[in-house]
């Protein structure tokens, strides 16, 4: 665990964490070694509950067995029940466990129910917005956490949520210019809009707070998307954030769940490798320019005119988001199957992934590192020697 660094702490629900954030990556980019590894230095660790039952052999057996939608849901919620426990024996009591859902998933519902019986300590709620994540969870001493990108999403949120007598136990403001994954704008074209400037967001936030008599200190604010140095930890931290989340820089560490194939494609991007597009979502995502990306998008444009309002089924049977281009036809969103292709870069296979990455480049550029030193890195600006990796990777 790191003792040594000048930073305040984040504190969430009572709890007094290192002020990183390891944000959630699916599909079994974040699960329990990641997020494990995270807590143990006492800092956020996040398991993104979307489809994990990859990382358990015999759940893959049983869904080759009977490939219903069904099976595929039961064993995704062994999966995530099991990653949690895991998660939270490699923490050794320390840091936080939470688990992502993404409020886009058709089983978001279920996911929130396991990680709330499974001893998860926090939800972290995004790609929509979270207005019913307070009924979703009554009952349960769970922190919640929503995802928004600027100061008018989270004061709709916190204004919903008051009337439930909630607050949001902290708020992630994820910047959809630099972040990885999937970005909180509905158009490409407003991705560099200066409401998502993180300055600009927690000065309105000030006054959004302060109008409804809410104290910073009760919803601490974590900023994320393209943080890569301890120059950029201090001068966010110093200008009113509480913690910092990232995802690339942690998917690339030795401890990340992902092949290695995976964080070789993620550490070795160059600036010009990276792009953004419609994801089946409807929202825009970031990723690598990968064999199986690039042909897609050569040829989305003729995708679209030529069978983009014709409704398919579902490749995989799991059905996993609420709205789905390729599923429902919806034309203007992306055509293809997300999950498939996902699990593909979880798997290493570079030909046929898409591999969700951050635009910015990482804190110990091409190199893979543990998580100690990324936090380290970040909190104090040192960094040591590397150390042979400690890792195998294995999927089910
Ligand atoms: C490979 C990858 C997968 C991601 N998957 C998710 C996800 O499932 N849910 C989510 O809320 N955010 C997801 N994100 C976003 C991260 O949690 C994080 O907020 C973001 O990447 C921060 O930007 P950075 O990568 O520049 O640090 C993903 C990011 C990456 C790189």
């Amino acid at each position: 665990m790191l003792t040594s660094h000048s930073f305040p702490p984040l504190v969430i629900r009572g709890r007094s964490l290192l002020p990183i954030v390891q944000g959630g990556m699916g599909v079994g980019i974040s699960a329990h070694r990641l997020a494990g590894s995270v807590a143990r230095e006492g800092a956020l660790g996040t398991i993104a509950s979307i489809d994990l039952r990859h990382h358990h052999h015999d759940l893959i057996e049983l869904c080759r067995q009977s490939p219903d939608r069904a099976t595929l849901e039961r064993a995704n919620l062994t999966a995530l029940a099991r990653e949690i426990h895991a998660a939270k024996v490699l923490s050794d009591g320390h840091g936080m466990i939470a688990v992502n859902v993404m409020k886009a998933v058709n089983a978001q519902a279920d996911y929130v129910r396991v990680a709330c019986e499974s001893g998860a300590d926090a939800i972290v709620m995004g790609a929509g917005l979270p207005l019913d994540l307070p009924d979703m969870t009554q009952g349960h001493d769970i922190a919640l956490i929503p995802i928004l990108s600027d100061s008018r999403g989270v004061a709709l949120v916190l204004k919903k949520w008051m009337k439930k007598g909630r607050l949001p136990d902290a708020v992630v403001i994820e910047h959809p210019a630099h972040a990885g994954g999937h970005l909180g704008v509905t158009n490409l074209a407003d991705l560099h809009d200066p409401r998502f400037d993180f300055l600009r967001v927690l000065e309105e936030l000030d006054a959004v707070f302060t109008s409804l008599g809410v104290s910073r200190k009760d919803v601490p604010l974590i900023v994320a998307g393209g943080i890569n140095s301890h120059e950029a930890v201090r001068e966010l931290l110093t200008a009113g954030a509480s913690g910092v989340q990232l995802g690339t820089p942690f998917a690339v560490t030795e401890e990340g769940d992902a092949h290695p194939n995976f964080k070789r494609v993620l550490a070795e991007a160059t600036p010009e490798d990276i792009v953004e597009f419609v994801s089946v979502t409807g929202l825009p995502a970031r990723a690598v320019k990968t064999p199986w990306l690039m042909r897609y998008l050569r040829h989305e444009t003729k995708i679209r005119e030529k069978i983009g309002a014709l409704k398919h089924v579902c490749p995989t049977a799991l059905e996993c988001l609420s709205v789905c281009g390729w599923r429902d036809g919806v034309e203007k969103f992306g055509h293809f199957c997300i999950d498939t292709r996902l699990a593909a870069a979880l798997r290493g296979d570079v030909a046929n992934g898409l591999f969700f990455r951050g635009r910015e480049a990482l804190p110990f550029g091409t190199a893979i590192r543990s998580v100690h030193d990324l936090i380290e890195l970040l909190l104090t600006g040192a960094t040591r020697p590397a150390v042979a990796g400690r890792w195998a990777f294995s999927l089910g």
